[in-house]
């Protein structure tokens, strides 16, 4: 059991700092975007490097929880919690961008809005949860 709650660990680890790296280039594609349509292709491109992200953290969390025989601290109640909003977070930014009205003058405007309101969320949690736990 210790070693699959070592080396879980370790790839927790990875999947939070892959999960910073993404949400960074995330905003950088959103900052430095100036045409929606072809943002939007970047972004169906890059969406699957999230999502396999917030599956490693998802998975080695529980491979954790099972090894420690599910004994839940509060960090571990807040880290399931966020790990849940971060997938309603990503959905929500997708369906938006999937939904927009790209016909429309103002539509990367009326994007960027939400989009980067929610990267901000998603990058200051994550870093807030790992400084509590690794300091
Ligand atoms: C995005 C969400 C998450 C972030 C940012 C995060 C971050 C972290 C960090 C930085 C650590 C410390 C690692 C170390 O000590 O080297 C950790 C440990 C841990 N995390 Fe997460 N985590 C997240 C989601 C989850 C989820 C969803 C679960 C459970 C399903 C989970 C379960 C654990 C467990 C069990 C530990 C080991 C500490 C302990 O034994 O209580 N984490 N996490």
């Amino acid at each position: 059991m210790n070693e699959m709650y070592d080396m879980s660990i370790v790839t927790h680890n990875l999947g939070v700092m892959g999960i910073l790296a993404v949400i960074l280039v995330n905003l950088v594609m959103l900052f430095g975007a100036r045409e929606i349509r072809s943002y939007a292709k970047r972004v169906r491109i890059f969406m699957p490097m999230s999502a396999t992200m917030i599956a490693v953290i998802l998975f080695t969390g529980v491979v954790m929880m099972a090894a420690k025989h599910l004994d839940f601290s509060i960090e571990n109640i807040i880290m399931i919690l966020f790990g849940v909003a971060l997938i309603f977070l990503e959905l929500t930014r997708y369906k938006k961008l999937k939904h927009l009205d790209i016909s429309k003058e103002d539509a990367l405007t009326t994007y960027k809005a939400l989009g980067l309101k929610i990267l901000y969320v998603e990058f200051f949690v994550t870093l807030a949860i790992s400084a509590w736990m690794l300091l």
